[in-house]
């Protein structure tokens, strides 16, 4: 149980142009276990969709070794697999796509049943098995719909359907949602979520939104020119991201920039006298229960004042973040200070009054 579905040993994939090369992707390890929903985060160009080409077995790596479902499908820049047990594990693995990818002269139906061309299903069970799938994406009722007939949102469940037809073990999601507005986003990862949990469906999600990864995966990567540059689970890296990259997705996810930048513009921010402190708190986990805050008023007379608060839950975690002011006697300033430093709350001063 819980050992990995797919295991990426030092992955490289290089493509050769005309006049150069272009290293797609470098030396990645990944350990992805069954039951996870892993998201992969990147900007333009990072490799992702490379390295999802290389998991759905669509694209033979130059280097490394990968393994998927206990099979090692390629190695050293070959095929291990014969073809036909290379065609099986493709159906072990679906694909959703940000474009939906459907055959607009079929109908949901038929293009959830497309997928079932190859099955040792009798024509009466593959029929069951279409409304079942319809049934467990929400779309019963649109069945007979053609795609032109269906909103964003219903064509991607059509879609997530078709890559469901084969009980794959693993779902890949490249960029899935960015074509949809986000309360449906918000909808189509809660289906992915509630398919996770039911089918126990390990998912991969490849996206450049870190609030989709703060959402619904519990281990999270990043990547950056070809390289995985941090890698842990959602709670670790939002909590503690160590590269600078890492820190500016998470930034997007949380608002805290935009309310950093409307605070700094107030005059008596501006103006900030002397034994006043603006300060950016950060915490997690049972840091969040204690009245810090209230106890710098008891010990020292320092009064708070909070211009933003933000906490999340993840993994059952809180992590919280705040912007505050701390108003008092220059030197109780001082001692509430360096408390807040020996506590489990991760502090930041971003200005200090001028004396
Ligand atoms: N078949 C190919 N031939 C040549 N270069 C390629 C090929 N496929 C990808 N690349 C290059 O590899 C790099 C990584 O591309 P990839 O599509 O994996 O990025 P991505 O992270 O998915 O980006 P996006 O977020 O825009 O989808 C890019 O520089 C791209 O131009
Ligand atoms: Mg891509």
């Amino acid at each position: 149980m819980n050992e990995a579905i797919i295991q990426l040993d030092h992955i490289g994939i290089t493509f050769h142009q005309k006049k150069h090369t272009i290293e797609a992707v470098k030396d990645v390890s990944v350990s992805i276990k069954q039951g996870d929903v892993y998201g992969i985060v990147g900007y333009s160009g990072a490799g992702k969709s490379t390295l999802v080409r290389v998991i759905n077995l669509l694209q033979i790596p130059n280097e490394g070794k990968i393994t998927i479902d206990n099979d090692v499908t390629f190695e050293k820049g070959a095929v291990q697999l014969s073809n036909q047990e290379l065609r099986q594990k493709r159906r072990d693995i679906g694909m959703i796509f940000q474009h939906f990818n459907l055959m607009a002269q079929k109908t949901a139906r038929e293009n959830i049943a497309f997928a079932l061309r190859h099955s040792d299903l009798s024509a009466d069970q593959k029929n069951q098995k279409v409304s079942e799938l319809l049934e467990l994406v929400g779309l019963s009722d649109r069945a007979d719909n053609y795609p032109a007939q269906l909103s964003g949102g219903q064509k991607q469940r059509v879609a997530i359907a078709r890559a469901l037809a084969n009980d794959p073990k693993i779902l890949i999601s490249d960029e899935a949602t960015s074509a949809l507005d986000p309360k449906t986003t918000k909808q189509i990862l809660t289906l992915l979520q509630e398919l996770n949990r039911k089918l126990n469906l390990t998912i991969v999600m490849i996206t450049h939104e870190m609030q989709i990864v703060k959402d619904i995966c519990n281990r999270v990567a990043v990547m950056q020119d070809g390289s995985l540059i941090e890698e842990g689970s959602v709670l670790d890296i939002f909590s503690n991201p160590k590269e600078s990259l890492t820190k500016d997705f998470i930034k997007t996810a949380t608002g805290i920039d935009e309310a950093l930048a409307k605070i700094e513009e107030q005059d008596f921010v501006k103006n900030l006298s002397a034994g006043s402190v603006l300060l950016q708190l950060k915490y997690s986990g049972s840091a969040t229960d204690e009245p810090i805050l209230n106890d710098l008023y008891k010990k020292y007379q320092v009064t708070t004042n909070i211009l933003y608060g933000n906490i999340e839950i993840l993994e059952s975690t809180p992590v919280g973040e705040m912007i505050i002011i701390l108003d008092g006697e220059v030197s109780s300033i001082e001692q509430a200070l360096s408390d807040l430093k020996n506590s489990d709350v991760k502090v930041t001063v971003l200005k200090k009054g001028a004396k």
